[in-house]
């Protein structure tokens, strides 16, 4: 899918035209994997384009530096604006995917540099639709368990969402598409399951919802907690829990939840069909809460919408 270019990239504490937005091919992070980043939706409501869950995205972005000791140049809240105004200098009226990104730029070279490289912030943000295809959230998509598996503890740790991590998602994704499949599933390196290569993973069995615990090799996911809340408004019961592989195959319902992915079925594992090959009533349910979130239907009782001001003045660098 190629980027469609916007008017303004916010690099560094300015807004500066898409095109200037370059790094030098000695930065630390593209040898090295050392950035941190987020991906993020803004939608469009009945009281205007809104970024879901801003706070919670720049806190993990906050924290995905502290894992890995990247000091961001900049306060949390200097970044949420600076994501709100990559939406409004863009006038991005239907939409967005927002993509802050900080990373160890260019200075000395090697793994742990004397003089640790400067850090870069940038922060991107274009029109976006569906990640898995339109008609994936009522008909869910074909999947396959990857026969790569998930970063074990202690060797890079999963919950920072970190350039790096993505290593292991390109191969598992790949390896899917190579297949004919629309995604792989990664297994923890226990066996059980992980996660998908850019999703978390939910499955239903008599009625009660199973997820991977934060100790298996996920990320947590913020559409995760989104829709775990909204589960439990609505009296589902959730398991945090180690899921064996065969569940998958056993499972009445399976989806996978993102930023990118929304809340997307799941009708088949390992050419397996999963309960009646489509989406099931939970999946439906919590598929409604989620996007009802942004038509308004369901009430944000928790301040998740982040509304941006799109006459808001531009602070564009000069020159
Ligand atoms: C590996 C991985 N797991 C899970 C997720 C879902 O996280 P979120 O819901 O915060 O987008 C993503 C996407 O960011 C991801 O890349």
């Amino acid at each position: 899918m190629p980027i469609p270019a916007t008017p303004y990239i916010w690099f560094n504490g300015k807004l500066i035209p898409w095109e200037k937005a370059t790094v030098h091919v000695l930065a630390h992070a593209l040898h090295y994997g050392s950035s941190v980043f987020e991906g993020v939706r803004a939608y469009e409501t009945p009281k205007g384009v809104a970024i879901f869950r801003l706070r919670e995205h720049t806190t993990r972005l906050f924290d995905s530096a502290k894992i890995h000791r990247i000091q961001i140049p900049f306060q949390p809240e200097q970044i949420n604006e600076a994501c709100r105004q990559a939406v409004a200098a863009n006038q991005l009226k239907r939409g967005a995917y927002i993509r802050p990104i900080a990373f160890r730029g260019y200075g000395e070279i090697g793994v742990a540099p004397k003089i640790d490289p400067p850090v870069d912030v940038a922060v991107a943000a274009w029109e976006w639709g569906k990640y898995l295809g339109h008609e994936s959230e009522e008909a869910g998509v074909d999947v396959c368990v990857s026969s790569w598996q998930r970063v074990a503890p202690n060797t890079i740790p999963a919950l920072a969402k970190a350039a790096g991590n993505y290593l292991s998602s390109q191969l598992i994704s790949q390896e899917a598409k190579r297949l004919g499949f629309a995604e792989g599933i990664g297994l923890a390196p226990d066996g059980t399951v992980s996660e998908g290569a850019g999703e978390n993973l939910f499955l239903v069995k008599d009625g009660v919802l199973y997820t991977p615990g934060l100790a298996h090799s996920v990320l947590g996911g913020i559409t995760r907690d989104t829709v775990m809340r909204l589960a439990r408004e609505r009296g589902i019961e959730i398991r945090e829990t180690s899921i064996p592989r065969e569940m998958l195959y056993i499972a009445d319902e399976l989806f996978f939840t993102g930023t990118a992915a929304e809340v997307t079925p799941i009708r088949s594992v390992d050419r397996l069909q999963v309960g009646i090959g489509r989406r099931g009533p939970v999946t439906e349910t919590l598929q409604k809460a989620f996007f009802g979130l942004f038509s308004g239907a369901t009430a944000d009782k928790w301040g998740w919408l982040d509304y941006v001001d799109m006459q808001a003045p531009l602070r564009v660098a000069a020159g």
